[in-house]
């Protein structure tokens, strides 16, 4: 049985995914949700499913990168995770930290990548009149928002969306894609995971 350490730093609808998706035959089970933000609204709701949860305050060690991370290590490796999930954790991590779970961490990232990485994913799709938006899950690697794709989900973009409206209905399918893609992960196959919303017109 798999171990899923999952970190976050906000409210955490990812991580309620992944967590209810972790059940019955399922080869890996939840063993940590863990922020940057003590006042993360997915810590309350982890403890709310019974799951063990850790936070470590990034503001203390402002520019001491790898002392933030030397801290948020310690409950991490105490959990002894096999598999990271970054799940809108909002901290860029070193390449040292990244090596130290090569294989094993993945992130959602809220666009068609390599289209749109970095921030304000929607906003910009919306701007340069894209027809179509959606999800990634990827390996991280230490390239920001870009590593080897373990899956896909897209949306199209309806007349009069906006960037909430639009961010909306993509985090539904958030919620369909890093469920499936960490089910295959975490049985060790990495075939890719491609999903289309109901309402999405291919091509
Ligand atoms: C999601 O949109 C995800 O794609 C991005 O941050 C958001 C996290 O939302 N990385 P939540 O905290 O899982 O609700």
């Amino acid at each position: 049985m798999k171990r899923v350490a999952i970190l976050l730093s906000g409210g955490g609808s990812n991580m309620v995914a992944l967590v209810r998706s972790m059940a019955g035959d399922h080869p890996a089970r939840p063993c940590l949700v863990l922020s940057n933000d003590p006042g993360a609204g997915g810590l309350d709701r982890a403890r709310d499913m019974g799951i063990a949860t850790a936070a470590v305050p990034h503001r203390p060690f402002a520019g001491d990168r790898a002392g933030f991370e030397s801290a948020l290590s310690r409950p991490l490796e105490a959990a002894a995770p096999d598999i990271l999930c970054l799940a809108g954790f909002m901290r860029i991590l070193t390449p040292a930290f990244i090596e130290r779970w090569r294989g094993r961490i993945l992130n959602i990232h809220p666009s068609l990548l390599p289209a749109y990485r970095g921030l304000d994913t929607h906003a910009r799709a919306l701007a340069d009149g894209a027809a179509e938006a959606g999800c990634t899950v990827h390996e991280v690697t230490a390239a920001l928002d870009d590593g080897p794709i373990l899956g896909q989900a897209r949306v199209s973009v309806r007349p009069g969306d906006t960037a909430a409206t639009l961010a909306a209905r993509v985090l539904v399918q958030e919620h369909r894609l890093y469920p499936a893609v960490l089910r295959r992960f975490a049985a060790c196959d990495r075939r890719p995971v491609w999903l289309d919303a109901t309402d999405h017109v291919a091509g």
